[in-house]
């Protein structure tokens, strides 16, 4: 079996190495570079460009090196390609760690602290307990779960919302639309883990504010088009809102001068949350071509109808 990879030509040449290593029946090569691509089945990249679809004529399946899949364009793909996002703990922990670190440092009141700082001033804020914060987090999948065990760890009172009843042991769960308003009206601290799908762009827009408690907080580590940028801005203006940490913005990088580089409320990270680890990830995808070689499922295969 051959497998095209189109990405970081350093971490190609690394899993080449692996992949060989652990499945001598598949031939990894790294474009640009490999012979015939006509025959070429089975992909592994972040994304396709257009000349790279044209040249696979015969492509099946579509491994993301990343857990979201918007990034493809998939109206310009095949109807029937098989698309496969990337589940692997490097990706999980490092994301667990980012919602942890942005959850406690809004809880603590970090970005109001930083802004004194710099004005030269020593203002004291009360401090509450963990436990007396309510966090929610909007997606319960891979990502969701590892953040919610992690913020538990801290004593955090914690709900989660997906499009399906789940259940969690110390996690109070919100489902669908009638869900919505009840999740958000308890959260005190709300996390956007959700991939960006046609239902879930713009999400967390100024309904989405209103809903929850006054003085309350988001983070987004998910994607930049769930954000209404300007709802943000007005809601933390009003103090409806307190403070905000973004990961992800549309688009990335934001210009020069964009608000959200200098606004006293909001913490910006340039998309560092969740990172693929080369070494971990490669695990993943040899653990699927193994499956691809048995005619067995894969792992983090996307409903196309849904969008993830
Ligand atoms: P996942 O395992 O597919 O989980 C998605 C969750 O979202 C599921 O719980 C799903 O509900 C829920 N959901 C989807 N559509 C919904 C809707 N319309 N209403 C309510 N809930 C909905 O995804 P994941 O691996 O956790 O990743 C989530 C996203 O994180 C990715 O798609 C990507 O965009 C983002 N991400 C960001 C970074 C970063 O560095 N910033 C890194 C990695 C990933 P059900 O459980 O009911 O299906
Ligand atoms: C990163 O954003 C990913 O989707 O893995």
């Amino acid at each position: 079996m051959r497998v095209l990879y189109h990405g970081n030509a350093a971490r190609g040449r690394n899993w080449q190495e692996a992949v060989s290593r652990a499945l001598p029946q598949v031939r990894f090569e790294c474009w640009p570079g490999a012979g015939d691509l006509t025959e070429i089945r089975h992909v592994v990249a972040w994304t396709l460009p257009d000349e790279l679809i044209a040249a696979l004529p015969n492509i099946e399946v579509l491994f993301s090196v990343g857990a979201g899949i918007d990034q493809l364009d998939i109206a310009r793909l095949p109807p029937g390609l098989r698309i496969v996002r990337m589940i692997e703990p490097g990706i999980i922990g490092t994301m667990a760690d980012y919602v942890v670190m942005g959850v406690l440092a809004l809880h603590r009141d970090l970005p109001f602290h930083i802004s004194e700082q710099r004005a030269g001033r020593w203002t004291w804020r009360n401090v509450s307990p963990a436990n007396e914060c309510r966090v929610g987090v909007m997606g319960l999948g891979e990502l969701g779960r590892a953040a919610l065990a992690k913020l538990a760890l801290h004593g955090f009172r914690l709900s989660g919302w997906s499009r399906s009843q789940h259940q969690a042991e110390g996690v109070e769960c919100f489902a669908g639309d009638e869900g919505l308003v009840p999740f958000l009206a308890q959260c005190d601290i709300l996390v956007c883990l959700l991939p960006l799908t046609s239902e879930t762009r713009h999400i967390l827009n100024r309904t989405t504010f209103a809903a929850m408690p006054r003085g309350g907080r988001v983070i987004n580590a998910a994607r930049g088009g769930h954000l209404v940028q300007e709802d943000l801005l007005a809601a933390l203006d009003r103090g409806q809102l307190a403070a905000a940490m973004l990961d992800v913005t549309d688009p990335e990088p934001l210009p020069a001068g964009h608000p959200f580089y200098s606004h006293p409320a909001i913490i910006l990270t340039p998309h560092v949350a969740g990172i693929t680890r080369t070494d971990s990830a490669v695990h993943s995808l040899i653990d699927n071509l193994a499956r691809v070689l048995k005619d067995e499922p894969l792992v983090g295969e996307v409903d196309r109808s849904r969008g993830y």
